[in-house]
């Protein structure tokens, strides 16, 4: 018996890292899950690839800044497979070319980002929820980041909006706890998906590191566990949260790793 057995789960943007590994664990836990992508060759071999190890799985498009093409993705879930148990509103974007400091960002893409990693949460939520009511509960999980509680020299429009993903996820955990619904995000540190992999340098993929309590990178199979932990019944007690798996990066004192380079003391 899996941790999600039966459960019918949404994954928006599965067809790549974070949300791609979440489909992999929720399948494998034995839940039927909807693969919503941008992507739809990708959320298709997905879900082929989940079907050809037994589990079950569709991939579907989905334009994640369309309230249409939202809609659509969550009337077909049901559709296929009769309800919505479990939501994870994944899709997210940066721009590090448009979406700079505050001066410099162009409000153009401030609109899209906000589109893309705010309102698709507040719309995914709008259309799963009547479903989740309907079958007598349900779990979402926001994906936030890190850049929701730090600062940053530029990705004004992505940090900003995933902290309103962190209070929208407050606001939906309120408003329909009642109905035995439970709505939680988790907020991930860097965590090296291919793409990550191919943006950052070895340099820079150091550097981080260098900052990290634990001695390795995250994983998306680290933010695919918490998600599987949060969408479980094990936790039905836990709502309204925001689970930051980072690696202790944003832990104590940021002079930290000077002072173990220092004092001779073990250091990433
Ligand atoms: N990787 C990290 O270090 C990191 C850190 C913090 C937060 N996050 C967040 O995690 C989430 C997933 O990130 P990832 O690193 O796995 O990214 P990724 O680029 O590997 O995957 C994102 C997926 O979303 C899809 N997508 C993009 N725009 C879409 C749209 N408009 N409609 C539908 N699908 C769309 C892409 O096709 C892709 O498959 C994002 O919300 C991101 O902000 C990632």
């Amino acid at each position: 018996m899996g941790r999600v057995q039966g459960k019918v789960a949404v994954v928006t943007g599965g067809a790549s890292g974070i949300g791609l590994a979440t489909a992999q664990v929720l399948a494998k836990e034995g839940a039927k899950v909807v693969i919503a992508d941008f992507n739809q060759k990708g959320a298709e071999e997905a879900a082929q690839e989940i079907v050809s190890q037994g589990g079950e799985a569709i991939g579907i498009f989905l334009d994640a800044s369309k309230e249409e093409s939202i809609k659509e993705t969550i009337e077909k879930t049901v559709e296929k497979y009769g309800t919505v148990n479990i939501l994870f509103n994944n899709v997210g974007l940066t721009n590090l070319k448009k979406d700079l400091d505050v001066l410099n960002l162009d409000l153009d893409e401030w609109d899209r980002l906000m589109d893309v990693n705010l309102k698709s949460v507040l719309i995914g939520c709008k259309y799963a929820i009547p479903h989740m009511i309907e079958a007598g509960g349900g779990s979402i999980i926001n994906t936030a980041s890190m850049a929701a509680f730090a600062s940053d020299a530029i990705r004004t429009a992505y940090g900003a909006s995933k902290a309103a993903v962190v209070h929208l996820t407050k606001y939906v955990a309120t408003q329909y706890g009642m109905h035995n619904i439970r709505c939680n995000a988790v907020a991930p540190g860097l965590i090296l998906t291919p793409a990550a992999k191919n943006n950052l340098s070895p340099e820079l993929q150091k550097t981080f590191m260098r900052y990290n309590a634990l001695p390795y990178h995250g994983e998306p199979e680290d933010i695919a566990n918490t998600v599987l932990f949060l969408a479980s019944d094990e936790v039905k007690f836990l709502t309204g949260q925001t689970i930051e798996v980072e690696g202790g990066h944003y832990l104590g004192n940021p002079t930290i790793p000077d002072f173990r380079a220092m004092s001779g003391m073990k250091s990433n």
